[in-house]
């Protein structure tokens, strides 16, 4: 069975990850490059210096992707390329690259879906005060602006923010992102507020200063609820059915905000397509939460034309005896990714659903993947048999969605396309289609990638 027609078959990177090239052609340092430079808080004492340097590669890239027969390709631009400083001063050079890049796509048939924000926030911006400064909104759009103003003639589907739940969770308050954090809750409410502003803003400016029709959205993440039902835990991960009781119980549970940090999804992305933070947070923060200056909720609240999800794994609820939701937890043994997430491939199914019965736009799956202990074998061969089975039944998973009449569901972006800087971890893990050896900077399309071809020419209906 095909996925509906029209389906976006994508593969996803973020510039930080892949680029390399970390000072060229007057690109400014990110908070990411100071942390890999001066600090010993990344695997190894990895940086960003190289990464795959896909800065000067990007044309061998895009001949793979062609290879595989993507149709879209998720990237993001970086902050610090394009405005050195963080405010200020634009640096052509810069925007040259994406300039370079997006026509290369186009060239090959493959549809560019930018993101405006991965992580990479400017040392200059870090010095402002970041997320905590209220002007952080302005200097947002302002750099917006400068990449819409090169690439909307061409680019045609933009987000705006990659997680904010990672770079507010890990980065402000748990410090093990940075900038390292620790905030208490009303400051790390303040900055997350902030960041929402950010969202809005340069979903304002994407719409003033497109050149062409396009489609805005973000691609948050928060910790996907799938309802138990007996087999959930089997091997194949199965089309069972939960009842109804069940399902309602994590679907509460994906709706609330039961703690006070960003492992949820209400309390960021509720202001975003709703326009409100939601009542059990508000609750829960008590004077802790933010106080909206007038205007704010408006600008957060930009129509947003479609929402996307990166989703890896998820948490298994049902109802407990008091009717509330209970957690249940995994069988010991149960798989995993070599990062120890658990693998529960409905996680595709009951995510999209919950996100498109709540918030009502298209959902497109922004990341989905797995790290796995690849390596290429003596013959030359990347074989990475766990990659093709994990995206196998969570894309299986994923077309039920899409066609049996509960879920618009608009696309999917492997995570990733290549092997690549996996943040903390460095080098070590490895998400990607593609191998890449990061002496030489060979790239070995895996098993995956010839099998992900195979998906995306059927439509999806080579999966069984
Ligand atoms: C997501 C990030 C992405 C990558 C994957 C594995 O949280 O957006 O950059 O690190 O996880």
């Amino acid at each position: 069975m095909e996925f509906p027609k029209g389906f976006v078959w994508g593969a996803a990177t973020s510039s930080f990850q892949i680029e390399g090239a970390w000072n060229a052609d007057g690109k400014g340092p990110s908070v990411w490059d100071l942390t890999c430079h001066d600090t010993d808080q990344i695997h190894a004492r990895h940086t960003g210096d190289v990464a795959c340097d896909h800065y000067h590669k990007f044309r061998d890239d895009v001949a793979l992707m062609g290879e595989i027969g993507l149709r879209a390709y998720r990237f993001s631009v970086s902050w610090p390329r394009v405005v050195p400083q963080g405010v200020g001063a634009v640096n052509a050079a810069g925007l040259d690259f994406y300039d370079r890049l997006v026509d290369a796509l186009l060239a090959a048939g493959i549809t560019p879906w930018v993101t405006l924000f991965h992580w990479d926030t400017p040392l200059g911006v870090h010095h402002r005060g970041s997320w905590l400064n209220r002007e952080v909104h302005q200097w947002f759009g302002d750099y917006a602006a400068a990449v819409v103003d090169r690439l909307g003639d061409r680019v045609a589907h933009w987000m705006t923010l990659n997680e904010p739940h990672i770079f507010l969770g890990p980065g402000e308050r748990e410090a093990f992102h940075p900038p390292g954090h620790k905030l208490g809750h009303r400051e790390r409410l303040l900055a997350a507020h902030h960041a929402l502003m950010c969202h809005g803003r340069a979903a304002q400016v994407i719409r003033a200063r497109t050149r062409r029709e396009c489609q805005v959205g973000w691609a948050p993440i928060g910790r996907v609820k799938v309802p138990w039902h007996p087999g959930i835990f089997d091997g194949a991960g199965g089309d069972g059915q939960p009842n109804a009781a069940d399902v309602e119980a994590a679907r509460t549970r994906q709706n609330a905000v039961p703690a006070k940090d960003f492992w949820n999804n209400a309390w960021l992305a509720d202001p975003v397509v709703l326009g409100r933070y939601p009542e059990d947070g508000l609750r829960l923060y008590g004077d802790d939460a933010p106080r909206p200056l007038p205007g704010d909720m408006e600008l957060i609240n930009q129509p947003i034309d479609f929402y996307g999800a990166n989703i890896y794994d998820a948490e298994v609820f049902r109802a407990g005896p008091d009717g509330q939701p209970e957690h249940v937890p995994f069988p010991a043994g149960h798989p995993q990714n070599a990062l120890r997430w658990y693998i529960i491939p409905e996680a595709l199914y009951w995510g999209p659903r919950f996100l498109y019965e709540r918030y009502g736009k298209p959902i497109y799956v922004t990341e989905n993947g797995m790290t796995n202990l690849d390596w290429v074998d003596a013959d030359g061969r990347v074989r990475d048999p766990q990659r093709i089975d994990y995206t196998g039944r969570y894309l299986r998973q994923l077309r039920r969605a899409a066609t049996d009449g509960t879920t618009r569901v608009g696309g999917y972006f492997h995570w990733s396309l290549l092997d690549n800087f996996e943040w903390q971890c460095g080098y070590r893990e490895r998400f990607g289609l593609i191998h890449v050896d990061f002496e030489t900077l060979r790239r070995t399309p895996k098993d995956s990638a010839r099998w992900y071809a195979g998906v995306i020419a059927s439509n999806g209906a080579s999966l069984q």
